[in-house]
């Protein structure tokens, strides 16, 4: 996720940014810059790769001035590279700026830009709001006034930091849906996106909030809210360590990380759901929506996690978009010679983007004259790089090894890539694509309802810590979710786990049910209820210990199983979406209760970059 420092006061404003930077990168970034003001100028240096390339590019005796503004970039619009970095530049060479989150309507103001002759040298949303700003000095003739004007035509969220060298002794900050904070040092004030930045300078901060923006100078701090109304804000001070900011004040980068999901994925929707229409938006598809509409067949391939959600998308993409669809392992795909016809279009999903599996089933795709389209969350990544077209999940950096916010995410794309063509093929009643929509955008409120209070999840994995096995069992669009269960659980707590299509266990699996043997049965109410209420009867006729998902209201679950975990109800193909948040959390709980390394299971990395 993008990161935000700034500094004014006497000091050289360069070893702290760079320092501050590299207080960053846990964040994760692909690309970093800085500007410097100095003699009426700004002094500008941005590089692709390690802060440490920046710091290269960017010696002190060149960079002297004590006002700056530094970014590590994440992508989200436009690939990693020098240009795509931030600071962005007006194109009168008077404004800097620094840019967290996403501006959505860039679009519409860069075509309004460029007809009045701004040029922009990169494919980000953030120079659209650069140029903007330029365009609001001509009306407003102070930087304050033009960043509020501008910020007031923006839709997305933003935090950012702005500087000018035709007014060098400030820096104009202001905050929407992307966390910003203030520094107050003596004589000197700092701007960061998180206190990690800054507190080996300061602890001394405040926070800024929603809709608020500041001037700082070396000795004062201002606040107003965007409408120009004066704000008076509370310095507190910062008590935790650098390591908890990190994890945002959890124990580990994976609960953090399962936390953050109503917010990745009202990300992954952020612009893309038109609700009165019954579509998506997906610019990245726009290239190929004849490709699309024309497939005979999908081909669904990836690794893992990423596997998992390719046989969810299986199941919405021929309910709803009526068309054929096959998923397959992209280890499996690549060494078997598969008939491809061009007819075919391949989505290849992968969080990383650089599995080398999946990678290699994108090319012997390609060679064989299939289109291929990524849904990736790493920007610029080669799977990404390498597709016709595809749709970032925009789910920011997963930094726990084991994938949890990305494959909810990569549900929410598969589920808006359904819809758009499923309205394209008017394969359903325009009512059932509203309801989706409707469905979709309702899913982050209904996250947080499940996260809310998860000490009773924490109960069951007291429980049940010191089994040797576990058995998952789901049907329909929930099997891909049992196997999903089963494979968080034992990557991070080294518990042997079986996932399994709930009536398939009679074909073998029920010959290890017995007491010791716990079941976790998702059995939300959808077309499949009644029958997996039977496969819960078979596992108690065999006194196994059942843990069911079911949903609120359900009460006659109760008498049936040992524990009940409820969540709300969704569609049946948005249910796996909250079906799997508290598998993701029983797993998460039994791993640290047997003392295991969570962010970093042992034998397994990231990004499988090996065959
Ligand atoms: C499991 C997990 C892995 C990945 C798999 C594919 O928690 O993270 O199974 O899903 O290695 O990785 P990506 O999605 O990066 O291609």
């Amino acid at each position: 996720m993008c990161g935000i420092i700034g500094y004014i006061g006497n000091n050289n404003a360069l070893p702290m940014l760079i320092d501050g930077l590299k207080r960053l990168e846990y964040r994760g970034y692909d690309s970093s810059g800085i500007a410097i003001l100095r003699d009426g100028e700004i002094h500008l240096q941005k590089k692709v790769g390690k802060v440490s390339e920046l710091e290269k590019a960017a010696p002190l005796k060149d960079y002297t001035g004590s006002i700056g503004i530094g970014h590590t970039r994440w992508a989200t619009h436009g690939e990693p590279s020098d240009v795509n970095a931030h600071p962005h530049m007006s194109n009168d060479g008077t404004i800097a700026m620094i840019h967290n989150g996403i501006i959505e309507n860039y679009h519409t103001i860069k075509t309004k830009l460029e007809k009045l002759g701004y040029k922009f040298k990169s494919a980000t949303d953030t120079e659209a709001l650069v140029h903007l700003i330029q365009e609001m000095k001509k009306v407003s003739g102070d930087l304050e006034t033009a960043v509020r004007l501008a910020l007031r035509q923006v839709d997305g969220t933003y935090g950012i930091a702005v500087v000018s060298s035709q007014e060098p002794d400030k820096i104009i900050v202001a905050r929407k849906g992307s966390p910003l904070i203030i520094g107050v040092g003596e004589n000197e004030h700092y701007v960061a996106s998180d206190a990690a930045a800054i507190i080996p300078y300061t602890r001394q901060v405040v926070y800024m909030e929603d809709g608020e923006i500041a001037v700082l100078t070396k000795n004062t701090f201002e606040t107003k809210t965007i409408d120009n109304v004066e704000k008076i804000k509370q310095i507190h001070e910062v008590t935790f360590d650098i390591e908890e900011i990190e994890k945002g004040g959890y124990d580990h980068f994976m609960l953090k990380e399962i936390m953050e999901q109503p917010e990745t994925l009202r990300n992954a929707m952020r612009g893309r759901v038109l609700l009165n229409e019954g579509n998506a938006k997906l610019s990245g598809l726009n290239d190929v929506t004849l490709l699309l509409e024309n497939a005979q067949r999908i081909i669904i391939t990836a690794c893992g996690t990423s596997w998992h959600a390719g046989l969810v998308g299986e199941y919405m993409l021929e309910q709803y978009a009526k068309v054929s669809v096959e998923v397959e392992y992209a280890s499996e795909f690549r060494y078997r010679n598969p008939i491809i016809k061009p007819t075919d279009v391949l989505f290849l999903i992968s969080q990383s983007g650089e599995t080398a599996d999946t990678l290699a089933a994108l090319r012997e795709a390609k060679k064989k004259g299939a289109s291929v389209l990524g849904i990736c969350n790493v920007v610029g990544s080669t799977i990404a790089r390498e597709s016709q077209g595809g749709v970032y999940i925009h789910a920011g950096p997963e930094i726990g090894v084991a994938s949890t916010k990305a494959f909810s995410s990569q549900l929410v794309v598969l589920s808006l890539v359904t819809l758009l063509i499923a309205h394209q093929r008017e394969s359903v009643s325009h009512d059932v694509l509203m309801t989706m929509c409707k469905e979709l955008l309702d899913l982050p409120s209904k996250v947080e309802k499940i996260l809310k209070d998860t000490s009773q999840i924490e109960k069951i994995a007291e429980e049940f810590k010191t089994s040797n096995n576990f058995l998952y069992l789901g049907r329909g669009y929930n099997f891909p979710v049992a196997l999903e269960g089963a494979l968080k659980l034992k990557e991070i707590s080294y518990i042997h786990a079986e996932g399994y299509p709930a009536a398939e266990m009679k074909h073998g699996p029920i010959a290890l049910i017995d007491e010791n043997m716990p079941v976790v049965v998702i059995a939300t109410k959808d077309s499949t209820y009644e029958k997996i209420i039977s496969n819960i009867q078979e596992v108690k006729a065999r006194k196994g210990k059942v843990i069911a998902i079911a949903n609120d209201g359900d009460d006659h679950i109760d008498t049936l199983a040992d524990y009940v975990i409820k969540v709300p109800h969704t569609l049946d193909m948005l249910s796996p979406i909250l079906n799997v948040i508290p598998l993701q959390l029983l797993s998460y709980f039994i791993a640290v209760k047997r003392g295991c390394n969570v962010d970093q299971p042992r034998n397994l990395a990231k990004s499988v970059t090996v065959e």
